[in-house]
C-alpha cells in the first residue's frame, strides 16, 4: 500500500488535482503538493520533474501527476532515473501497472477522464502491490536501460 505521495499538475490538471488532494485527505494518505497553484498557463516539466525526483530520492512512495492528457507528465517523469511512470485512463491499467510494472508514478489526463474515474484510478493505483516474480525480472530489464552505455 502506498502511504505517501508527491502530487503535481500543470494548469490543465489543476482543478482535478484539487479534487484528488481532497480525496487523499479523506483517505488519510499523506501528500506534498509540488504545484502548480492556479489555472494560469505553465510548463508541466517545471512541476512534474521535481515531484518525480522526490520519489526517486525516496522521499515519497509514489507521485500523482496530472496534466491535460497525462502524456507530457509521463514523458518528463520517465526521464528521471528510478522512475516508472504510467498514464492511466482506467482502473484495470492502474492496477496492472502497479502489479506488473511496479510503476511509482501515476499520470492522468484531466481532459481525458472524469472525476469519478480519476478517483477510482487513484484508489486502484495506491491500493495495489507489485507482484514481483517474473515481473521483477522484466522490470529489472527495463531499469537496466538507464545504465546502458550506448
Ligand atoms: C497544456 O495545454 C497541455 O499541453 C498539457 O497539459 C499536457 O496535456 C501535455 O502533455
Amino acid at each position: 500500500m502506498i502511504k505517501n505521495v508527491a502530487i503535481a499538475c500543470d494548469h490543465g490538471g489543476y482543478e482535478l488535482k484539487l479534487d484528488v488532494i481532497r480525496h487523499l485527505e479523506e483517505k488519510g494518505i499523506a501528500y506534498e503538493d509540488f504545484g502548480c497553484n492556479s489555472t494560469e498557463s505553465v510548463d508541466y516539466p517545471d512541476y512534474g520533474i521535481p515531484a518525480a525526483k522526490a520519489v526517486a530520492e525516496g522521499k515519497f512512495d509514489a507521485a500523482i501527476l496530472i496534466c491535460g492528457t497525462g502524456i507530457g507528465m509521463s514523458l518528463c517523469a520517465n526521464k528521471v532515473k528510478g522512475i516508472r511512470a504510467a498514464v492511466c485512463s482506467d482502473t484495470f491499467c492502474a492496477r496492472m501497472t502497479r502489479a506488473h510494472n511496479n510503476a511509482n508514478v501515476l499520470c492522468m489526463g484531466a481532459r481525458v477522464i472524469g472525476l469519478g474515474v480519476a478517483l477510482d484510478i487513484v484508489d486502484a493505483f495506491l491500493g495495489t502491490e507489485f507482484e514481483g516474480g517474473r515481473h521483477a525480472t522484466r522490470v529489472e530489464k527495463v531499469m537496466a536501460e538507464e545504465k546502458a552505455d550506448r
